[in-house]
């Protein structure tokens, strides 16, 4: 790796903690790991690291610039790269305003303090979803235009904007990913994957929104890291690289093949009223990263089958997660969109 020290925030929750653990892995970096412990950050993602000599925790927010100033100084770092966000489309309807302080304003002042200390590579975890919805058939390219459709894709794209201002106003090296959705392990059972293997594995109905004839490009977690290394060390300045496998599924697709994984023959598919500007389909063109030399690995159907392997084996984490704040989220999210208190096994 070309870089000696890395600041990687929010490693404690999914994308980021698989990052981390497979850069420990392939390459000699030192990790400093700088997150605010939100509902979605655990430590728990990152416990079989915790002990190893070139990584470190501190618990802080991005929003904190005097942090931020220190930890660039004290560990040299000289390659940023920011998982920080808050994530969930709809957290982001619900209230917006956690989006634009962490997703914004953090970004803003993460690019100062980087800029200020000459950081040599900053890479801004972006999203395809900051393209809005396609056409059937349509792939977003890298210079397709930003048609956000939730207060969660316009922050992110507003970071987007800010990092590109920093790269033409400074030369400040910025690089932009924007990839598709993810999954695998030591994801938060929000998100549609982890929540219903989790109410499958329990013979609980699984809420699917609308239709369910929404379509998204899934990528497994671990393709995506290796798309992030490759982007580090050969992603040009000031660039913006899509990241997506063309594994396009509709929710309902999803969520049977799911079933099939797990041998349930039950049909636990409820749909519930749909998301309020409900973007129908995400999908990007992602021949500019193919030229740089990254290819996923994991097939559609094998990354269904390992993700839902580590979920029966990782029980107490899940359960965890399910009894705390996720509890309460899950009540009031749903019950709402039910009117009644239903979508339990009976
Ligand atoms: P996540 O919600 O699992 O984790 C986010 C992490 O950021 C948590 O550990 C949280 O504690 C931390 N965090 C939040 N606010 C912070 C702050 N102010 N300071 C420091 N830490 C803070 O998210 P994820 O799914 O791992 O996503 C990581 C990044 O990838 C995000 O930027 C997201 O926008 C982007 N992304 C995710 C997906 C996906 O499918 N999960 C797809 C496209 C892009
Ligand atoms: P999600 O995992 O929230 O990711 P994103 O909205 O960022 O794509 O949702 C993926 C798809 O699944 C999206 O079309 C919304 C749908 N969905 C449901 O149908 N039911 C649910 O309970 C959730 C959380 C999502």
């Amino acid at each position: 790796m070309k870089y000696n020290s890395l600041l990687v925030t929010g490693g404690c929750g999914f994308i980021g903690s698989n990052f981390i653990r497979r850069t420990l892995a392939q390459t000699n970096a030192r990790i400093v790991n700088l997150d605010k412990l939100t509902y979605a950050g655990n430590t728990a993602n990152v416990a079989d690291i915790a002990g190893n000599p070139s990584y470190s925790f501190i618990h802080g927010d991005i929003c904190d610039g005097r942090t931020v100033h220190a930890i660039i100084h004290e560990h040299a770092i000289d390659c940023i790269v920011n998982f920080a966000a808050e994530t969930h489309v709809d957290r982001s309807i619900a209230n917006a305003a956690p989006f634009i302080a962490t997703n914004i304003s953090g970004v803003q002042i993460l690019l100062d303090e980087a800029r200020r200390a000459n950081v040599k590579r900053f890479l801004q975890i972006s999203t395809d979803e900051v393209y809005g919805s396609q056409h059937d058939g349509e792939n977003a390219d890298e210079f397709a235009p930003l048609q956000c459709g939730s207060p969660y894709s316009a922050s992110k794209a507003s970071a987007d904007l800010l990092c590109r201002a920093y790269w033409k106003t400074y030369q400040f090296p910025v690089v932009i990913t924007r990839c598709t959705n993810n999954f695998g392990p030591f994801q938060h059972p929000e998100k549609l994957i982890p929540l219903a293997i989790s109410r499958a594995l329990a013979g609980n109905e699984i809420p699917v929104y609308g239709d369910g004839l929404q379509r998204r490009d899934w990528l497994y977690v671990e393709d995506h890291c290796e798309a992030l290394l490759t982007v580090i060390e050969k992603g040009i300045d000031g660039e913006v690289y899509n990241i997506g496998t063309g594994y396009q599924r509709t929710n309902v697709e999803v969520i049977n093949s799911l079933l099939h994984a797990t041998g349930i023959t039950a049909q636990l598919i409820r749909h519930v009223q749909d998301r309020p500007g409900h973007d129908r389909l995400y999908a990007v063109d992602a021949a500019k990263i193919h030229r740089l030399g990254w290819r996923q690995k994991h097939s559609f159907e094998q990354g269904i089958v390992d993700t839902v392997a580590w979920y029966r084996a990782n029980g107490a984490w899940m359960k965890e997660i399910l009894s705390g704040e996720y509890s309460q989220y899950f009540a009031k999210q749903y019950n709402e969109l039910q009117g009644h208190g239903v979508l339990e096994k009976d």
